[in-house]
């Protein structure tokens, strides 16, 4: 039998036959801009941290680890005090996005044989906090903006896959946030979706009566999961999934 990771999110493992996200799986959490992708990720740390005794890493590629926790401070949650004890680490990985163009297109000399200096960088990140804290639970966020160095699909599918492996050898749980292509109930799939074991994704779809944020598991290797959509909201205590409720 394998261990489950509970999300700590209220609805969502609900919709993971009451269990939650098998344990090593790494998910991607897509989303459009403003769904609550860094909200659904702070909370599954939060909650791992204070009510499983499961340590995090969140690793922010766009944001300083300040402006996350104080864009968090309108949440319950005692991020900096968690932080402080060494429960969750926030990384600030900003600074390696642009370092792949270090001779990339330019200069054909340098580019001959180079490494992928962002992505064997975040990879030693990973390694290295994951190991500081002994970590259960990891979060990338968001991966949309390292991918953005990989126009190519098949660099891309690459790059993931190389990034997957990594994750895997640490164990950790991990969620991989990244921005939804076509925000739309009717899109394309997305390399990451067919890559990932698991697929969330939180969505602001403007209908007739107004503006809706739907949640569906789109995929959940090794569970029978529900792929209805839920409604979900946001509130001081973080994101709510109304599992019992439907929008069809
Ligand atoms: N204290 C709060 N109460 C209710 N909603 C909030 C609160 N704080 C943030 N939000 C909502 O969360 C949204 C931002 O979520 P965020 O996780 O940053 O989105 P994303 O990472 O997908 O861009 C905001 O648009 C706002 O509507
Ligand atoms: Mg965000």
């Amino acid at each position: 039998m394998p261990n489950y990771i509970s999300t700590g999110i209220p609805g969502v493992d609900e919709l993971l036959e009451g269990r939650g996200i098998p344990e090593g799986h790494i998910v991607f959490l897509l989303g459009s801009p403003g769904s609550g992708k860094t909200t659904f990720a702070l909370q599954m740390l939060y909650k791992g941290a204070t009510e499983y005794n499961e340590p995090g890493v969140f690793i922010t590629l766009d944001e300083s680890p300040r402006r996350i926790l104080d864009n968090a401070s309108s949440f319950t949650w005692n991020l900096r005090e968690l932080k402080d004890e060494g429960k969750i680490l926030f990384i600030d990985a900003s600074p390696i996005k642009g370092l792949k163009g270090l001779g990339t297109s330019q200069d054909k000399n340098i580019a001959i044989g180079k490494k992928d200096f962002s992505l064997d960088t975040l990879v030693d990140m990973i390694e290295t906090s994951v190991k500081e804290i002994g970590a259960k639970r990891l979060v990338v966020d968001p991966l949309a903006s390292l991918m953005l160095e990989y126009p190519k699909v098949v660099d891309r599918r690459k790059a993931i896959l190389e990034l997957m492996e990594a994750i895997s050898r640490t164990n950790c749980t991990a969620l991989l946030v990244s921005e939804l292509a076509h925000a739309s109930l009717e899109r394309k799939y997305q390399i990451e979706e067919y890559l990932a074991q698991g697929v969330m994704v939180l969505q602001r779809v403007v209908r007739s009566e107004g503006l809706n944020r739907i949640f569906q598991v789109e995929k959940m290797r090794g569970i029978n999961h529900d792929s209805e959509l839920h409604p979900y909201k946001i509130n001081k205590d973080g994101i709510n999934i109304f599992a019992r409720e439907r929008i069809v």
